[in-house]
């Protein structure tokens, strides 16, 4: 019922004109993926990637976006310029937004009420510190991200939102989850959704788990239960790796 999801986030990494060759290279070699595809270059390569990946089968997304419209927001970037751009995925509340740049919850939901009213699909991010889950906080944080996050969101538009775990101490670190402790806060986050929503809501919610996802972790993750696909950091920025992702049950 749920299809896979892949997503890459590129996080700083790539000119617009690197993004342009690799985006060109990521079309060919996922034309034939069976698998939702999603790639998020930096904003200043999402104009040269947009002409590149227009009507094939990898969706646009941008890594953040401002909580407001338009106005005084030096540094900012609006939904209208994503859409613009025909960007039509946001990655919102990365642990890297999060902990590097200061983003509450309460700012995270102002950014996916104004994305959901903008007619963006979301890719929202919640997991927890190496300290959070050392002192045994991994439910509580994912419950208050989680509710936190989706305060106000009417089950009507769960549909546009995607929730990616993503341990903190497994992103970047070459330290993956074992499939087991991921899919357990997966099913944990599901039975959020459900007591948020409903049975139906948490059955049809695609969740990702990303932290060292690589072509040799890929699999083992993707057939846990409650695992629905991944949102990849490192691994995303080789074609190689993202392609042996991205096709993974090939
Ligand atoms: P890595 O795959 O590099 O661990 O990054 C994961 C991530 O943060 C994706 O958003």
């Amino acid at each position: 019922m749920r299809n896979y999801y892949i997503a890459g986030n590129w996080k700083m990494n790539m000119t617009a004109s690197e993004a342009r060759d690799f985006a060109e290279d990521l079309v060919e070699e996922l034309k034939n993926a069976s698998v939702k595809l999603m790639i998020a270059p930096p904003y200043t390569a999402l104009e040269s990637v947009s002409s590149i990946v227009r009507g094939t089968n990898i969706l646009l997304g941008a890594q953040n976006m401002c909580n407001k419209e338009s106005g005084a927001y030096t540094g900012e970037v609006s939904p209208d310029m994503l859409l613009d751009l025909d960007v039509s995925v946001v990655i919102l509340g990365h642990s890297e937004r999060r902990i590097i740049y200061g983003e509450t919850d309460e700012l995270i939901n102002e950014k996916i009420k104004l994305a959901l009213d903008k007619g963006l699909e979301i890719v929202f991010c919640i997991g927890e510190t190496l300290e959070e889950r050392e002192s045994d906080k991994v439910e509580q944080v994912v419950r208050t991200q989680v509710t936190k996050g989706l305060d106000g969101i009417p089950e009507s538009n769960l549909d546009k939102i995607t929730i990616a775990y993503e341990p903190v101490w497994a992103i970047g670190t070459g330290k993956t989850a074992t499939p087991d402790d991921a899919n357990q806060v997966h099913a944990f986050t599901r039975s959020l959704v459900s007591d948020l929503y409903s049975d139906e809501a948490a059955q049809q919610m695609v969740i990702q788990y990303g932290g060292s996802v690589k072509p040799d972790n890929v699999r083992e993750l993707m057939s846990q239960k409650d695992i629905d696909g991944a949102l990849v950091g490192g691994a995303a920025l080789k074609i190689d790796s993202f392609r042996a992702i991205a096709l993974f049950s090939k």
